[in-house]
C-alpha cells in the first residue's frame, strides 16, 4: 500500500508542477499594434521580468534575488533549481509581484517602502532597480512609432537606437527609432560565454542522463537576430561545447581562441556541426571565420580521440583531405537565404518524410570555412562534406532566447531545427535526440522537442488567454490561429514530434464546438478552411487517427465553406 501511494503522489506531484510552468510561462496575449503602448496588464508583466535580472552595468539587482536574501535564502540560485511549487520559490515569487503592483501604483519610492516592510530589503538596494523600472515605464508610454515612420518616408532623420529583446536590453526603449544590430567583434560577450556555459552543460546532462553517454557529435543552428539579441549566447555554446574560450586582441575584438584544458573542462570535446542562417553569415563574417577556427584548433590538439570528439570523427570520416573533414560550418549559397523546408510543408508539396532533410541540405550545404593554403572560402557547394558530418549527429539543438517568438509562433523552428534533424535522421540512420533551450529565464532549462511543442501548445494554442488575445485582432487573430496549427503541423512533418491529442483537442477548441466556429468563419473563413484542410492532411499521413464523426465534421466545414465561394 505504502509503495502505492508514494508512486501516486510522486505523479500527483509532478502533474502539479507541470501545471505550474504552464501557468508561469510567459505568453504575448495579443500582437503588437503599430504606435500604440502596452496595456497595463502587460506592462506589469513586463516590468516584473526585466526587475528579474541582476544588471551590473547598471548597479541593479533582480528583485527576486534581493528578496530571497532577504529572508535568510542566500543561494537564490539553489531556490531556483527547486520545483516550481516549492513553497519558498512560490513566496519569493508573490512577493515581487506585490512590489511591482505597488510600483505600478504608487511609484519607486512606495514600493521600496512597502518592500522594506514586508521582506526586509533595505530601500538602498531595492531603489535603483525601481528606478530603472521607472525610467522604463516612461519610456513604455511614450511611443513615436508613427512618426518616425512618417519622417522616415520623407527622408528625414530618425534617431538610431539598439536592437534587442526588452528583457534581455531595456535600452531598447523607446521604440520607433532605427534599430541598429550589432558589432560582431563584440562577440560572443562576457556574459553570453558565461550564461552558454551553464545552458551547454545543461544540454549535454540531459543527453547523458538519457542515453549514458554523450553524443558522437551535435548538430546546432544559429540565427543572426538571436546572437544580436543575446550578444552571442549561440555562438558561445558551440565554443563551449568545443571546449575553447574566446580571446580578445589589442583592438578588443574577439578574433583569437584559447583551449580550455581537459583538466578544467572534465569531459571530452565536443564534436559540433553548425549550420547558420543566411542572416548570421550576412551580419557574423568575423564569427564565422572565429567558429572555423575554433574546429581547427581542437582538431589539431594532441589529445586521446575519446577525449576530443572532433579527431575522433576526423579519423572516422570518410572524407580524406584533412582540409575537407573539418568542415563544420555551413550556410546558404552566397546572397541566398533559408531553406524552404517551411514552403514544401506549407503548400504540401512533398510525399517522403526525407525530402524535407534532402531540400535542407541541398540549400544549406555551402562551407564557410578557409583552404589548405588558408584563403578563406566563402560558400563551397559541399553536399558530401556536410552529409559526411551529419552521418554522425545524435543530437540536434536550437537556442531559443525569446519569450515572445516559440517554436509554433513561426515556422522558421520547424525549417531550421526540424530540417536539418530530418537530414540527420536519414544520414546517421537514426532520429537524433532534439532539444531547445529556453536561455531567456533566469533559470535556464533544457527541453526535449516533444516537451516543447507540448508546452507551447498547451500554454498558447489551446489557452483561452492566448486565442482571445488574437481573436481581438479580428481578421487577423484568426490567421495567427490557423499559422499556429500549419506550424505545429511542420513538426509532425519534419521530426514526428506531434502528440496526436493535440490535433484532437485544437478541432475540438476551435472547430467541433459550433460557437467558436461561427466566431473564426464570421472573422476569417479562409483561414477557416486552411487550418481544416490541415487537419485533415495531418490525418491523410497519419500523424492523427481521430474518430470518424469528427473527420465527417471536418470534411463538412470544408464542402459548406466551397458551396459559400
Ligand atoms: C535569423 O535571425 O537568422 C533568422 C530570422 C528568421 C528566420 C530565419 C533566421
Ligand atoms: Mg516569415
Amino acid at each position: 500500500m505504502a509503495t502505492k501511494y508514494t508512486e501516486r503522489d510522486a505523479r500527483i506531484t509532478q502533474l502539479y508542477e507541470q501545471l505550474i510552468e504552464i501557468e508561469q510561462r510567459l505568453i504575448p496575449t495579443g500582437l503588437h499594434v503599430f504606435g500604440r503602448v502596452p496595456e497595463q496588464q502587460e506592462r506589469g508583466d513586463l516590468l516584473r521580468m526585466v526587475g528579474s535580472f541582476d544588471r551590473p552595468e547598471s548597479g541593479v539587482r533582480a528583485l527576486p534575488k534581493l528578496v530571497a536574501e532577504s529572508l535568510g535564502f542566500d543561494d537564490y540560485e539553489a531556490v531556483l533549481r527547486e520545483s516550481p511549487a516549492n513553497e519558498t520559490r512560490q513566496l519569493i515569487d508573490e512577493i515581487v509581484r506585490e512590489a511591482v503592483s505597488q510600483f505600478s501604483r504608487g511609484g519607486a519610492a512606495t514600493a521600496a517602502n512597502w518592500l522594506k516592510e514586508r521582506a526586509g530589503v533595505n530601500q538602498e538596494e531595492s531603489l535603483p532597480t525601481f528606478r530603472l523600472l521607472a525610467d522604463i515605464s516612461e519610456k513604455l508610454d511614450s511611443n513615436h512609432e508613427m512618426e518616425a515612420l512618417l519622417r522616415a518616408l520623407r527622408g528625414e532623420y530618425i534617431e538610431p537606437g539598439p536592437g534587442a529583446d526588452i528583457i534581455q536590453n531595456p535600452f531598447v526603449l523607446p521604440t520607433g527609432r532605427n534599430t541598429h544590430a550589432v558589432n560582431p567583434y563584440s562577440v560572443p560577450s562576457r556574459t553570453a560565454f558565461a550564461r552558454a556555459r551553464q545552458v551547454a552543460d545543461g544540454l549535454l546532462r540531459r543527453y547523458l542522463d538519457e542515453h549514458g553517454r554523450y553524443p558522437r557529435a551535435l548538430a546546432l543552428v544559429l540565427w543572426g537576430l538571436d546572437n544580436i539579441k543575446t550578444q552571442g549566447e549561440g555562438v558561445a555554446q558551440a565554443l563551449w561545447l568545443l571546449g575553447v574560450r574566446p580571446v580578445r586582441d589589442a583592438l578588443n575584438r574577439a578574433t583569437e581562441l584559447e583551449v580550455i584544458p581537459l583538466t578544467e573542462l572534465k569531459r571530452p570535446r565536443m564534436d559540433v556541426v553548425m549550420t547558420v542562417s543566411g542572416i548570421f553569415r550576412d551580419l557574423f563574417t568575423p564569427t564565422m571565420a572565429l567558429l572555423d577556427k575554433a574546429v581547427r584548433l581542437v582538431a589539431s590538439l594532441d589529445e586521446p580521440t575519446e577525449m576530443n570528439y572532433v579527431r575522433r570523427n576526423i579519423e572516422e570520416s570518410q572524407v580524406s583531405e584533412f582540409d575537407d573533414a573539418v568542415t563544420r560550418v555551413f550556410s546558404n549559397a552566397p546572397g541566398n537565404y533559408g531553406t524552404n523546408v517551411n514552403f514544401m510543408v506549407m503548400q504540401s508539396a512533398w510525399e517522403d518524410s526525407s525530402s524535407l532533410g534532402d531540400l535542407f541540405v541541398t540549400r544549406k550545404s555551402f562551407a564557410y570555412t578557409r583552404d589548405s593554403k588558408g584563403q578563406t572560402v566563402e560558400g563551397r557547394e559541399a553536399p558530401a562534406l556536410m552529409n559526411d558530418a551529419l552521418s554522425r549527429v545524435e543530437a540536434t539543438y536550437q537556442n531559443i532566447d525569446s519569450f515572445e517568438v516559440g517554436i509554433t509562433d513561426v515556422d522558421h523552428y520547424f525549417e531550421y531545427l526540424g530540417g536539418i534533424s530530418n537530414a540527420v535522421e536519414k544520414r546517421a540512420q537514426a532520429r537524433p535526440a532534439i532539444y531547445l533551450s529556453d536561455s531567456l529565464s533566469p533559470e535556464t532549462k533544457i527541453r526535449s522537442l516533444e516537451e516543447t511543442v507540448r508546452l507551447e501548445t498547451r500554454a498558447k494554442t489551446l489557452n483561452p488567454k492566448w486565442y482571445e488575445g488574437m481573436l481581438k485582432h479580428g481578421f487577423r487573430g484568426v490567421a495567427e490561429i490557423e499559422n499556429h496549427v500549419t506550424n505545429t503541423f511542420g513538426w509532425s512533418a519534419t521530426a514526428g514530434a506531434v502528440d496526436p491529442w493535440i490535433y484532437t483537442e485544437i478541432s475540438k477548441t476551435f472547430l467541433l464546438d459550433e460557437a467558436m466556429l461561427q466566431r473564426l468563419l464570421e472573422l476569417n473563413p479562409y483561414s477557416v478552411q486552411s487550418l481544416v484542410k490541415r487537419l485533415l492532411e495531418a490525418h491523410e499521413r497519419g500523424f492523427w487517427n481521430p474518430d470518424e464523426e469528427v473527420l465527417e465534421k471536418l470534411r463538412e466545414i470544408v464542402n459548406e465553406l466551397k458551396r459559400a465561394s
